[in-house]
């Protein structure tokens, strides 16, 4: 065989064993990431703090009204946005921790997914 065409076989073994292990590293990467990512925040653990920080003002008097997840789910888009930039819960008018916001915010992550939304922000 001509030693170019050796070579060039070679190099295409060597691309597909690349491709094969770095397909095994993928989904090693893959476990560990999902390992990292905090677990998904119920509608049970977020529905205290609607209840203290949101529905104060979001009750029949201020729509949108956060009920249930059902109703809920659909606006988290929107539920996230208005957090991420300050607007909501309005700033001085309830309590609202960085722990509070931060289960929001993850609620708000995987209902988008789950009710398939865009981010807004
Ligand atoms: C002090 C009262 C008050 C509190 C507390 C409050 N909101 Fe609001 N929120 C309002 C009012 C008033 C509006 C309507 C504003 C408008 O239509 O101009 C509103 C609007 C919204 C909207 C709709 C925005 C849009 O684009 O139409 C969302 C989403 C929202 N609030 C989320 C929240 C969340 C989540 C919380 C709790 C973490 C919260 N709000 C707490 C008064 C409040």
């Amino acid at each position: 065989m001509d030693p170019t065409k050796r070579t060039r076989r070679l190099g295409a073994a060597a691309l597909a064993l690349g491709a094969l292990l770095l397909g095994g590293c993928d989904s090693v990467q893959g476990l560990t990431a999902d390992q990292a990512v905090p677990a998904a925040v119920s509608w049970g653990e977020i529905q205290p703090i609607l209840q203290k920080s949101c529905l104060p003002c979001h009750n029949d008097a201020v729509q949108p009204a956060f009920k249930d997840e059902a109703t809920t789910g659909p606006q988290a888009a929107s539920i996230r946005s208005t957090i991420v930039e300050g607007w909501m819960p309005v700033p001085g008018t309830v309590k609202f921790s960085f722990h509070d916001r931060d289960m929001l915010l993850r609620w708000a992550d995987s209902a988008m997914t789950r009710y398939a939304q865009k981010k807004e922000d």
